[in-house]
């Protein structure tokens, strides 16, 4: 199975209403084919795919070590859809190659799109999957706070973690410092 057929697969079983209606916007979002960063961590195609299919891998194994804590499909939802704004919105990208004005390849492949006005990527992540599905509180909660203290939204996180945004998190961590890094220093850490 290709990653693409993998999330589809993992998202229709959670049966939620809407499902079918998100699926289809992150095709045409681009969700599929789209990197994960500019230059950090699966900076190429399908790399928005793989990474957000390596954060269930982990958020799965830290479930099942700590004792099944939170339900699977919460755990699918957060895990697929936390970096969904990372695609993009109103039809636009997030991230645009980085072509230099040579002509030549940059070092850094992806750049943000400078035509899509900014918003935190947890805050669209949420804007774009509620368009079409319905997020519980805690999912919500998750999917906002998953980058922890690495988030300008740090000190409002800051004491109040919850069980399912510490494991999304901490997947989510793990997936993008160790699983995913090929070169050490590179610098956009997203
Ligand atoms: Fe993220
Ligand atoms: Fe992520």
């Amino acid at each position: 199975m290709t990653p693409k057929e993998k999330i589809i697969n993992e998202l229709k079983k959670t049966e939620r209403d809407g499902i079918d209606n998100l699926i289809t916007a992150m095709e045409e979002g681009k969700f599929f084919t789209a990197p994960c960063s500019g230059s950090f961590h699966l900076a190429e195609p399908e790399g928005l795919a793989k990474h957000s299919l390596n954060v269930l891998e982990y958020a799965r194994k830290l479930n099942e070590a700590w004792g099944r804590l939170v339900a699977d499909d919460s755990l699918v939802i957060v895990s697929l859809l936390h970096d969904l704004g990372k695609m993009g919105a109103f039809n636009k990208p997030n991230y645009v190659e980085n072509v230099l004005k040579s002509g030549k390849a940059a070092a850094k492949p992806y750049k943000t799109n400078p035509d899509l006005l900014y918003v935190p990527h947890e805050i669209r992540s949420i804007v774009e999957a509620e368009r079409w599905i319905h997020l519980s509180e805690d999912e919500e909660f998750a999917i906002l706070y998953h980058n922890g203290m690495y988030s300008e939204l740090k000190y409002a996180y800051s004491g109040k973690e919850t069980i399912l945004s510490l494991i999304l998190h901490f997947a989510d961590m793990w997936c993008s410092r160790v699983i995913e890094i090929e070169d050490e220093g590179k610098e956009e850490k997203e």
